[in-house]
């Protein structure tokens, strides 16, 4: 059976991030990158299944970086447009959506400014094109920023929350204002969804079925 990822649909309209993020990049960004991410990670898995067919080792092993990249790409932008929410709406108050892990977040960086102060640090220090995440670790549920390169997914630890930092996120909009992009994304940050993957533990990535 040939693989058939498919392109999720937004949770929200287009423009439903202005004046955040405009409609223009959130068109280009999923109906042209996130699709091009999937048609390619089809295409991946398909000359991997003919590659195993055959038996073709070498083969094999040189599709492995294009599934890294275009499944990680494919998983990144799925868990990204989960994590924002229209510009203003209830579930951008962090206090009302996210009281469990405004708690952790408080008891372990002491406010949730110093924690948004650090994460906005750690997306700025990225060089070239990766993410930022605050991952959870472990049964204690254990919070930590990491970032991972390009589009490599994250392993090992549950995705609370993920800012894309490819320049296809933010230029259009910001120049190269990173900061700016880093400091207002939090307005259209879906604080109900990142609750919910920090108590329930879960990926949420059930829609990509790798
Ligand atoms: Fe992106």
């Amino acid at each position: 059976m040939a693989p058939n990822h498919t392109l999720p649909p937004l949770p929200y309209d287009y423009d439903a991030l202005e004046p955040i993020i405009s409609r223009e990049i959130m068109e280009l960004h999923h109906k042209k990158h996130h699709q091009t991410y999937v048609n390619n990670l089809n295409a991946a898995l398909t000359a991997e299944a003919s590659a195993l067919d055959s038996n073709d080792l070498t083969q094999i092993i040189s599709i492995q970086q294009k599934l890294k990249f275009n499944g990680g790409g494919h998983i990144n932008h799925s868990l990204f447009w989960k994590n924002m929410a229209p510009y203003d709406s209830p579930a951008t108050k962090v206090e009302r959506s996210a009281p469990t892990l405004l708690a952790a977040i408080e008891k372990q960086w002491g406010s949730l400014k110093k924690f948004t102060d650090a994460f906005e640090a750690v997306l700025l220090g990225i060089q070239g094109s990766g993410w930022g995440w605050l991952v959870s670790k472990g049964k204690k549920g254990f919070l930590e920023i990491e970032t991972t390169k390009d589009q490599d997914p994250v392993m090992g630890s549950i995705p609370v929350l993920g800012v894309d930092m490819w320049e296809h996120a933010y230029y259009l909009q910001y120049q190269n204002n990173k900061a700016s992009y880093a400091q207002n994304i939090w307005k259209v940050i879906n604080w109900e969804e990142a609750e919910h993957r920090y108590v329930h533990g879960v990926q949420d990535i059930a829609s990509v079925k790798l």
